[in-house]
């Protein structure tokens, strides 16, 4: 996606509208993390990138962040670039027939990707997007866990050597840092047509969480049965999910059937125009203009209306219940099917027009069978006696010995 940040016809489709609807306020604002090169080199604007020289069109890409040498601060691009040839990166002891190279201590740590994974509104500083921040306030930061370490790497959820070489002249090293920046954009990969880095997000979206349900009541045909469901952020180091949360959706599918395969329950299934049901729980967050009306323009956006997400390595739990019905067969069962996608549909087909269909990525699942205790109670049945049973013969022996 650093590749893709410029050219992503999500972003240039939202850009071109701040553009427009702020007079060009937000012009090198958004272009700045998107196509650094593009505006210190004064190419933007336009917005729509016809002025954009190949290199700009690159988004954030080689020469960009190897040419970083300050940094002054998270948040909003705060990078001084000093594009003198000389690389800096994460070794001091590297040489390159092709440029001078240098260590840089902010290469190896989160602040370097804090300049632009921290986004705050361009006049009135509300967090638009706060990946950073997250990170910084969780227990991976408190454990020296760094982006790179999940980003870079082949670990995922924390640091995996790759040993290698990063050019054919380098020498051998134990760790050489994957450059694939993955995250959980299956949408825009896939569109974009690279099916590697749209497979990798899957994987990555698959091991950042758990879910688990955990059996309600036993089941009363013709009353209301409650249950929960428990979702666990295991993987990822920063909020489930983060970055452009206005956007990005994680939500349950959850299904109840009963033993004869009728469906008694449903929660979070999606309509044929492909929008979640309105009664499910959608983790995300909803940002508000200066009336307090839900929008998804960033640029209006005065406060933040709500925000349901789960922290790293924290936790959420729904509550669900429904009327049994009278004629239900046992055992009942409970799927649970925790699913993500990268935006709505109705805004990608108010944005993009209706040929984009934004991919649902599977996460995880679990199920539970209820009304089943016929069979289990047995195993209480036996146990309970024995022990029953043992417990009286210890007590007897010891009147025994009396
Ligand atoms: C988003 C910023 C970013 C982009 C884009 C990027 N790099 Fe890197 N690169 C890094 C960081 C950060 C490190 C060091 C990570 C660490 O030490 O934790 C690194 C490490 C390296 C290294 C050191 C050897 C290694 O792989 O560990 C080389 C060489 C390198 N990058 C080359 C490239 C090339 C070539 C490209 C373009 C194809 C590129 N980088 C694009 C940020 C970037
Ligand atoms: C110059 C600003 C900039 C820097 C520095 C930067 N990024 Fe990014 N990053 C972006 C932008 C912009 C995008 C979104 C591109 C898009 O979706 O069109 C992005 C996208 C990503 C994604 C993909 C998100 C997805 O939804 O799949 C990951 C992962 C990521 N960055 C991680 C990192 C890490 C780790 C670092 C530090 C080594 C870093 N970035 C440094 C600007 C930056
Ligand atoms: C412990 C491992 C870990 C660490 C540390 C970590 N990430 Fe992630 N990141 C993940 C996983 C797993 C996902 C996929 C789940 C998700 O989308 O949140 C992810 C997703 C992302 C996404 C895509 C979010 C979306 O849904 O659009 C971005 C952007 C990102 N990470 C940036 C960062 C940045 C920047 C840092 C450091 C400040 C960081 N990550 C630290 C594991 C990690
Ligand atoms: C401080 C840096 C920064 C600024 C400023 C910024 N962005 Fe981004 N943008 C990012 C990062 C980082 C991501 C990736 C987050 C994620 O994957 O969830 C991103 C992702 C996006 C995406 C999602 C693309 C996709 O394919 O999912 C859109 C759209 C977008 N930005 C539009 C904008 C617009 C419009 C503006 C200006 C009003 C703007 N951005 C300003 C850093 C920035």
């Amino acid at each position: 996606m650093h590749s893709q940040a410029e050219l992503d016809p999500y972003y240039l489709a939202l850009s071109g509208m701040a553009s427009e609807q702020t007079d060009g306020l937000t012009d090198t604002y958004c272009a700045r993390c998107h196509t650094p090169i593009g505006v210190v080199s004064g190419e933007v604007p336009p917005v729509d990138g016809s002025d954009l020289s190949e290199i700009a069109k690159k988004g954030v890409q080689c020469d960009f962040c190897h040419s970083v040498t300050e940094s002054d601060g998270t948040a909003n691009a705060k990078f001084t670039l000093t594009p003198d040839g000389t690389k800096q990166g994460p070794f001091d002891d590297s040489r390159s027939p092709a440029h001078n190279t240098e260590y840089s201590e902010l290469h190896t740590k989160a602040e370097f990707c804090g300049m632009c994974h921290d986004v705050n509104h361009l006049t009135n500083g509300l967090p638009l997007e706060a990946t950073y921040t997250e990170w910084k306030n969780g227990p991976y930061a408190a454990q020296g866990i760094q982006c790179q370490d999940c980003h870079m790497t082949p670990g995922i959820t924390g640091y995996q050597a790759n040993p290698g070489k990063a050019s054919g002249i380098g020498r051998e090293r134990e760790h050489i840092w994957t450059h694939f920046g993955v995250g959980g954009n299956v949408f825009m990969t896939e569109y974009l047509g690279s099916k590697t880095h749209a497979i990798m997000a899957v994987d990555r979206l698959q091991r950042a969480a758990q879910v688990e349900v955990v059996s309600g009541s036993s089941v009363v045909p013709g009353e209301s049965y409650e249950f929960k469901v428990t979702i666990k952020n295991i993987g990822a180091g920063h909020y489930l999910p983060t970055g452009l949360t206005e956007s990005r959706q994680m939500w349950l599918d959850i299904t109840v059937t009963d033993g004869a395969g009728t469906e008694v329950y449903n929660s979070g299934a999606l309509d044929e125009d492909g929008n979640i049901d309105t009664g499910a729980v959608v983790y995300h967050t909803i940002l508000a203009d200066a009336e307090g009306n839900p929008t998804e323009k960033v640029w209006e956006a005065q406060s933040i209306l709500s925000d349901h997400r789960i922290p790293p390595k924290g936790e959420d739990i729904e509550t669900h219940n429904f009327t049994m019905p009278e004629e239900v067969t046992l055992p009942v069962s409970i799927t649970a099917i925790l699913e993500y996608r990268s935006a709505p549909q109705e805004l990608i087909d108010h944005l993009l027009g209706e040929e984009f269909e934004v991919p649902v990525v599977y996460m995880t699942q679990d199920s539970k069978t209820i009304g089943d205790e016929d069979k289990s109670i047995p195993g209480f049945q036996i146990t309970f006696p024995v022990m029953l049973g043992l417990l009286l013969l210890l007590f007897s022996m010891r009147g025994n010995k009396k």
